[in-house]
């Protein structure tokens, strides 16, 4: 059967994709971020999974005002990487894993998670921009990926115990897979987040810290911590961080942290970062 082996949250901030397609890595203001990476890059090579479920947000890449799914999952081969403003990211094609893919939408639908099914569809920073700091700039990425799209863009967007329980749904779903597969679930985006407006650049570096404790340690607690606590706190894009839940949920009641890096400022926003293990 599949399993569930590890869980991973990253921000996705586009500008340290830009950093990494433009070889920018090494400029002072990139190489702390960078440096935080380095634990998780050694960490995966030796948990390689099979199939990766990156939880993301679009952009308006794939969807847009005229259509908008609060939660999709991507059941085709393949994903290209989507042009947003300056050409496609010189990165690898993602591949997917279709006969998961589809067991997850038929799991999570009959579960009551009315999942929408994507048979085409670009991805765009959101889900490759984990991808490059995971696995640097490889040829081709090292796993299969299933993207789960959830709005966190548009209003409303999912609460945050609706996304823990999807995530546990996720869960059961893998490990009703008929096939010897280990699997990891990475939620991204997030963390103090505020893009525009009189508050861009809004950190609370302790409302970081808390959310990362809460999400290791109590995360039915923190599955119940509304939408305007988030806005409030750390900022309009901040709410993203529901995706973290999803990752969580599908993970064990108890985990370990095996790393935590978190640092500011990267565009205008905080960077957290967790490696979560199943004890
Ligand atoms: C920015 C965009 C994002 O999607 C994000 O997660 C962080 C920062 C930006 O435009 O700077």
């Amino acid at each position: 059967m599949a399993r569930v082996t590890g869980g991973i949250t990253t921000s996705h901030v586009p500008a340290i994709g830009a950093a990494m397609d433009l070889g920018n890595t090494n400029d002072d203001y990139w190489v702390p971020l960078f440096r935080g990476y380095e634990f998780s890059r050694e960490w995966i090579k030796e948990n390689l999974p099979d199939v990766i479920v990156v939880v993301y947000n679009d952009h308006a890449s794939a969807f847009s005002l005229e259509m908008i799914p609060t939660l999709a999952i991507g059941c085709a081969d393949q994903f290209g990487i989507a042009d947003e403003g300056w050409g496609a990211r010189p990165v690898p094609v993602v591949e997917g894993c279709p006969d998961l893919a589809w067991h997850i939408a038929q799991s999570t639908i009959q579960d009551e998670f009315d999942i929408t099914m994507i048979n085409q569809m670009e991805v765009d920073h959101g889900l490759t921009v984990p991808l490059s700091l995971m696995f640097g700039q490889p040829k081709a990425w090292p796993c299969r990926v299933i993207p789960v799209a959830v709005n966190v863009v548009v209003y409303p967007p999912p609460s945050g115990r609706r996304c823990f329980l999807f995530g546990q749904a996720i869960r059961r779903a893998i490990e009703s897979f008929d096939e010897d597969l280990n699997v990891q679930v990475w939620g991204t985006g997030g963390m103090s987040h505020q893009l525009q407006g009189p508050r861009a650049g809004l950190i609370n570096a302790e409302f970081d810290a808390e959310f990362m404790d809460q999400l290791v340690t109590d995360p039915e607690t923190l599955a119940m911590k509304p939408h305007v606590e988030y806005v409030r706190e750390a900022g309009s894009e901040a709410v993203g961080l529901v995706m973290w839940l999803i990752m969580r949920g599908a993970m064990g009641k108890k985990v370990t942290e095996r790393h935590r890096f978190y640092h500011v400022p990267a565009s205008n926003t905080a960077v957290g970062h967790l490696v979560l293990e199943n004890e």
